[in-house]
């Protein structure tokens, strides 16, 4: 018998979560049944979206149960298989995350084949992060050469990924994001001008000053001020990727976009998108970062929280901006 212990949701936060919203449960896994696999889990991600799923409400994710673990993309080791498709020491990726070890039927297991990535890039730039910012930018958005990028989280997991695929591809790139260390960071990434929107009083100020003949696309991770200043900015025809708006996922008041109206006359496209939906191109996704990497062309930041227990303190620095690039959870 294997014990294991889970995170699970407490009650659900009306405003931003706290550590109150979470509970750590212990249980005691059996071994597997016929076509059931165990699996210890070795990393995990937190993500924005699942601020979503702390609320009552249809969305294109079943909302969490109170009372009940969450669930997330994690990256785990095979301990023990009565399926013939996994044999242990396989490295499967899962959405059974918010534990340390679980039992489940083979059909919500996949293997992963490292190559020469490790098994944490599964969750951030072969991952749901590195989807988001490969078929935002280049199918949603449709990058076009000598189009000039706006990019806002832009030090994030999602946003870092963007920055430089744009830089790889040889284009402009305007990074938002808060903070000093972060602002450096995306300077190393080779991010042409950066906004330090916790500084800046006037984004779509700031924006205009970089981009004085405008963007061509924007990659939305924040929404608000940051996408009212992108259309502000838009060149006629750019194209804006609605990626995410985690300024308003606390129940923030909206702070617009109040000029919408702009859409009309520059003709933009405004197009939002779930990787849910893109699933397909995740193996195109590791062979291509796997060969920027290679390169030396592409670089991968964590900040990494270890233990289950930490698990929510981690979630929580999503939304205080308190780490640089993939927010992880080590959990072996
Ligand atoms: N559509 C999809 O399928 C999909 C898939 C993955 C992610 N997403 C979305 O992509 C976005 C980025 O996700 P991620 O995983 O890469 O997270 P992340 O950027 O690594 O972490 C979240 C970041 O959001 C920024 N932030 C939080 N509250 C903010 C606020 N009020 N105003 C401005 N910035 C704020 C902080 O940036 P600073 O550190 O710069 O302060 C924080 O570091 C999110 O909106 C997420 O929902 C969408």
């Amino acid at each position: 018998m294997l014990m294991s212990r889970e995170v699970r949701l407490k009650s659900r936060p009306a405003t931003l979560p706290t550590m109150a919203d979470f509970e750590l449960a212990t249980v005691a896994l059996d071994d597997p049944d016929e076509g059931e696999v165990q699996v210890q889990n070795l990393w995990m991600s937190v993500d924005p979206y699942m601020r979503g799923r702390m609320v009552d409400r249809p969305s294109y994710v079943p909302p969490f149960e109170l009372a009940q673990p969450l669930q997330g993309a994690a990256v785990g080791k095979v301990v023990a298989s009565r399926h013939p498709r996994f044999k242990e020491g396989d490295i499967v990726r899962t959405m059974l995350g918010w534990r340390e070890a679980f039992n489940a039927s083979a059909g919500v297991i996949q293997k992963i084949e490292l190559g020469s990535l490790p098994p944490q890039a599964f969750l951030s730039i072969a991952g749901g992060p590195g989807l988001a910012a490969y078929v935002g930018l280049l199918k949603i958005a449709e990058l076009k050469p000598g189009d000039v990028v706006f990019v806002s989280a832009a030090s994030g997991a999602v946003g870092s990924l963007v920055c430089q695929i744009a830089k790889i591809k040889g284009h402009t790139v305007i990074g938002s994001t808060g903070g000093a260390d972060k602002c450096r960071y995306l300077e190393e990434l080779g991010v042409d001008h950066v906004i330090d929107y916790q500084t800046t009083r006037d984004i779509a100020a700031a924006l205009r000053a970089a981009a004085p003949n405008g963007i061509d696309v924007y990659f939305d991770n924040v929404g608000g001020a940051h996408l009212e200043a992108a259309i502000d900015a838009a060149r006629p025809f750019a194209r804006i990727a609605l990626c995410g708006m985690i300024a308003q996922y606390n129940g923030e008041p909206s702070e617009g976009p109040r000029n919408i109206l702009l859409a009309v006359a520059k003709r933009l496209t405004l197009k939002g998108f779930v990787i849910n939906d893109h699933l397909a191109q995740l193996a195109e996704l590791a062979s291509e970062v796997s060969g920027w990497i290679a390169a030396g062309r592409l670089k991968s930041r964590e900040t990494v929280a270890e233990g289950i227990d930490r698990a929510p303190e981690a979630f929580l620095r999503l939304f205080s901006g308190d780490k640089i690039g993939k927010m992880l959870v080590k959990l072996v």
